[in-house]
């Protein structure tokens, strides 16, 4: 297993394995791993010949300083766990080194109206950041495969919006959402909460999968759906920024009962930001 933080040598390994007509599985993360990352790496060994891991805080998606200051930072941590796995290449650049031109002189990549609604409003620019961090990542390393969580599941529909626009040859692997057992979706963030905030945030799943069950028995009111979540939540101490239940594609409104569907929630316990969602 490597651990290269230069660029040079990154690329010249994976042209080496492409030329032998090799295949790569890419996984770009921002490190502080938990087993939802490690569930994308394990998939992405039994995919290819090769694996790619990034960790790589990116400065270009953060809209919040003080979240980029607070993003925790584990790389030998995140070293370590990964040295169970066979893999191939850990690449961990430096800011300096990954945007040459200085982060601010950086031309960020704009993919359209998906990068500018729920996330996207809440937090603007920070699919941009996504877009461009992730082009130059599949440009250095031209995997065959990317993997990215359905957690992140706008993120997800940006990057299939990303390989689109520019014609890439990847194939982006979508892969579930790994909980802990209380239902709380794994996030680098929730080393953040309190204890007593830890014990709340479960209240983010059990609200999506009531909002769900009520879809399933034939619901049609989504905005009763929604409001009723989001007072939920409020009661319980969190501040909803949306609760939604979107077309899965589009991630627009529904127009009509048929669509595949799915219900995100983003709210703040704290100072902690979370983010969950699931299909309906
Ligand atoms: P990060 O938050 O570190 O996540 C890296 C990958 O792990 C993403 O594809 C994310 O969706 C996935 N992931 C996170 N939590 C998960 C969970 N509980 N279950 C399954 N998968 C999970 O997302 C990013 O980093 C960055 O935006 C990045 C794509 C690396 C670009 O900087």
């Amino acid at each position: 297993m490597h651990v290269i933080s230069d660029i040079q040598e990154t690329r010249n390994l994976c042209q080496k394995w492409r030329d032998n007509g090799e295949s790569i599985a890419f996984v770009p993360t921002m490190g502080c791993l938990h087993d939802g990352h490690l569930s994308l790496v394990k998939r992405a060994q039994s995919l290819a010949e090769h694996v790619v891991v990034s960790i790589f805080v990116n400065p270009l998606q953060f809209d919040d300083v003080d979240d980029l200051l607070k993003y925790p930072d584990t790389l030998d941590e995140d070293v370590r766990k990964l040295s169970d796995y066979s893999l191939d290449i850990i690449f961990t650049p430096d800011v300096k080194t990954f945007y040459p031109e200085g982060e601010t002189a950086v031309e960020k990549i704009k993919l359209g109206p998906i990068t500018t609604l729920l996330e996207g409003a809440q937090r603007p620019g920070h699919f941009d950041g996504v877009a461009t961090v992730v082009k130059r990542l599949f440009d250095l390393i031209q995997p065959d495969f990317a993997l990215f969580g359905e957690k992140d599941f706008q993120q997800l529909m940006v990057i299939r919006q990303l390989v689109k626009q520019f014609s890439l040859e990847i194939k982006i692997v979508a892969m579930p959402t790994f909980r802990e057992p209380d239902g709380l979706a794994m996030s680098s963030r929730n080393i953040r909460l309190s204890e007593i905030e830890r014990q709340k945030a479960p209240e983010i799943y059990q609200n999506l999968l009531k909002i769900k069950s009520a879809l399933d028995e034939g619901c049609t009111d989504y905005c009763q759906l929604e409001k009723e979540a989001s007072e939920n939540l409020a009661k319980t101490g969190f501040v909803p920024e949306y609760v939604v239940i979107r077309n899965s594609e589009t991630l627009l409104q529904p127009k009509s009962h048929t669509e595949d569907k799915v219900i995100l929630i983003a709210a703040k316990l704290g100072n902690t930001r979370l983010i969950d969602n699931i299909r309906a």
